[in-house]
């Protein structure tokens, strides 16, 4: 139902200013006689104007278009013999969540279609408290070190002086950054442009962990593989929706979720001992790489499905905070670093679009009782504690620390020195994307070719240049058909 489609029933209450009082005339000001100025006594008028002026709060730095639904996740296969998490502990077992999918680099306005990653970020509000999945539609990212996040990104925004996409920047960085490639393949392959957010699988990308009562725990990747089968638009007809349907992705959710056709997501999880991860051919903390479903089959864990539109979309998905520290106990991350610089990144982040009390606002808030002595703040919209002592310990009451409650995940051995150890690029970066590129079927192999070699061309000779020893590196028939076409288009190539 789109709010127009309300019915229309003028009984449903007076009109009142933000501190109750009714309202006789919303459509006219008060003004010193019929042509005079308006009066300063006009609260109604001056609270309305400077309300509406505070309408907007930062939009997400990344991630800022997007769609959300709510629904449930059911657990269907046991698997409380890796992880204590309550939610998990039973077949059948069903958990509210909240699901928002975006785009990465366009503004809160920006096409639904563009050529892009897509976000794939789903809230657990469990009986231990939240849980956030906070993935995208791709098994892997561009860069492994979060120190590079920043840079990376300001590529893919607009250029700091004509306010531009500048495809020079992006190959500038990629040309310096190889290990992206692999991302950057999936990016300009067919699946960089899915045909909405229902027909496309979603990862953790990273690897985490499933703990067990005792402290043992097993490293895992979360798979959410769509029931409703893999489609993608083609590039023309990406970019044609681009000017006709800019919101195609979010009507297309918001339209099926309306006429009962709920989406779901079969969740699945690749599990590894420590042992088996560490001893791995690729590095598991490695998000530039994916671990073989050969090696490490999927196995079923539940499913999600999403079965309610939000009501409100500033209030639901625009306020939605999705944190990868947001774990409940059963669930902990890994040592991947990437990960490690998110768990600072999202709360700083929300703290700063929405504030210190972010966790209170209703979508963010848990089901699970919140009992702390966190106190006071911008727009404080609980009981802020009562008259609970604000202090802990105390002698007189209010929560307190239990040594019943063990803290699963603080079981890890780290050792070495402290420095800033760099990942050096391998041959092995480049063998995933070879086998990424001999997977494709020969039309698939020709779109990816096509796109990429479309987009390099936009670039200055220079990067064209620097790019391509890599593009060969990775396979000597990708490369020299890129590079036919940017002859073709460029003969000075
Ligand atoms: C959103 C930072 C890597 C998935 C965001 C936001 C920030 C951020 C600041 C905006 C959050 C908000 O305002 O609500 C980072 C940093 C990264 C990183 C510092 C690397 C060090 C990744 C990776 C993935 C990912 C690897 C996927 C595996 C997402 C998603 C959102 C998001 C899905 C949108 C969440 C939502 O719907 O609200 N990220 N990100 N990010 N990021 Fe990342």
């Amino acid at each position: 139902m789109k709010s127009t489609d309300i019915p229309m029933d003028k009984s449903q209450g007076v009109l009142t200013t933000g501190n109750g009082n009714p309202v006789a005339k919303n459509q006219t000001s008060q003004t010193a006689g019929p042509r005079g100025p308006i009066l300063l006594q006009d609260f109604h008028l001056i609270d309305k104007l400077a309300h509406f002026d505070r309408e907007r709060i930062p939009e997400r730095v990344v991630h800022a278009k997007g769609a959300g639904a709510h629904g449930y996740f059911e657990v269907t296969k046991d698997i409380t013999h890796l992880t204590c998490a309550k939610f998990l502990n039973k077949v059948g077992k069903r958990t509210p969540i909240f699901t928002r999918f975006s785009t990465v680099g366009g503004e809160l306005g920006s096409a639904d279609t563009a050529r892009d990653p897509r976000g794939f970020a789903v809230k657990f509000y469990t009986e231990e408290g939240n849980w956030d999945m906070v993935g995208n539609n791709t098994p892997v990212f561009f860069v492994r070190d979060p120190i590079k996040f920043p840079d990376f990104i300001h590529t893919q925004k607009r250029d700091p002086r004509t306010h531009l996409k500048n495809p020079d920047m992006q190959w500038d960085f990629w040309s310096y950054v190889p290990e992206a490639l692999h991302q950057v393949m999936i990016l300009f392959s067919n699946r960089g442009t899915p045909d909405g957010y229902r027909h496309m699988h979603g990862f953790s990308s990273h690897t985490l962990k499933l703990v067990s009562e005792d402290g043992s725990f097993h490293y895992v990747k979360w798979h959410f593989r769509t029931n409703q089968g893999i489609k993608n638009l083609s590039a023309d007809r990406a970019a044609e929706l681009e000017g006709s349907d800019p919101d195609y992705a979010t009507r297309d959710l918001f339209e099926a979720i309306e006429r009962g056709d709920y989406p779901s997501w079969t969740a699945y999880i690749q599990v590894m001992t420590e042992e088996e991860a560490l001893n791995y051919k690729y590095n598991v903390f490695d998000v530039t790489k994916v671990v073989s479903q050969k090696d490490f089959p999927l196995q079923e864990v539940g499913r999600i499905v999403l079965n309610r539109n939000p009501e409100n979309y500033f209030a639901e998905v625009d306020q939605a905070s999705f944190t990868t520290s947001h774990m409940v106990p059963g669930i902990a991350p890994s040592e991947d670093r990437m990960l490690q610089g998110r768990l600072f990144s999202y709360p700083d982040t929300h703290r700063h679009r929405l504030g210190a009390n972010y966790l209170q606002l209703q979508i963010n808030r848990p089901l699970a009782p919140v009992l702390n002595q966190q106190r006071d703040g911008p727009m404080t919209l609980t009981d802020n504690g009562g008259r609970l002592p604000n202090y802990e310990p105390n002698s007189f009451g209010g929560p307190h620390e239990s040594h019943g409650v063990r803290e699963l995940d603080l079981q890890s051995k780290v050792e070495g020195t402290v420095a800033r150890h760099s990942f050096e690029l391998t041959d092995a970066d480049f063998e995933q994307p070879r086998a990424l590129y001999n997977l494709l079927s020969a039309s698939e192999q020709q779109d990816l070719v096509v796109n990429i070699a479309g987009n390099i061309a936009k670039a200055k000779l220079f990067f064209q240049h620097r790019i391509m020893p890599h593009l060969k590196r990775i396979d000597g028939d990708f490369g020299s058909r890129v590079e036919a076409i940017l002859r073709q288009t460029n003969p000075e190539y």
